[in-house]
């Protein structure tokens, strides 16, 4: 009887933690947030207006932007967003926000500024 009381015991362990920790890491994945709201939520204050000297974002601005890609290239211009460069603090000042996130929210900027 209590050998029986320890398997159930165990299984229902077992249950628990897989319940507990595959929801959890399928959840981060398909939360990343979406390129446009993170762009407006952080990005847009000095990207939109120019603010601290950030390069602005815009049809007008799209030669900055395809230079910027020709020169860096893409990855790196993403690395330089993550990690921050001179007044622009890391992540945007997202600091919650996913390496894929903040990529999202590049990807977004460069779609405004019509460049790829
Ligand atoms: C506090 C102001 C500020 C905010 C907020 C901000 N940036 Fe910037 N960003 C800058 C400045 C200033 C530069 C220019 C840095 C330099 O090259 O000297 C820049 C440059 C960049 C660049 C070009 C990097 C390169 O390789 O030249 C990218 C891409 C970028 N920001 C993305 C973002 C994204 C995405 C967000 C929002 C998640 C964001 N920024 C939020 C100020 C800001």
């Amino acid at each position: 009887m209590l050998r029986s009381l320890g398997i159930l015991l165990s299984a229902l362990w077992l249950a628990a933690c897989s319940d507990d920790s595959a929801p959890a890491a399928a959840a981060d994945v398909s939360q990343a947030r979406d390129g446009a709201q993170l762009y407006r939520q952080y990005c847009v204050t000095c990207h939109g207006s120019g603010a601290l000297g950030a390069p602005k974002v815009g049809k007008e601005h799209r030669l900055y932007w395809s230079h910027e890609i020709e020169e860096e290239g893409f990855d790196t211009i993403v690395s330089e967003a993550i990690a921050g460069i001179n007044s622009m603090p890391p992540r945007g000042g997202c600091f919650d926000c996913s390496d894929e996130e903040v990529r999202n929210a590049v990807i977004y900027m460069l779609q405004l500024s019509g460049a790829k």
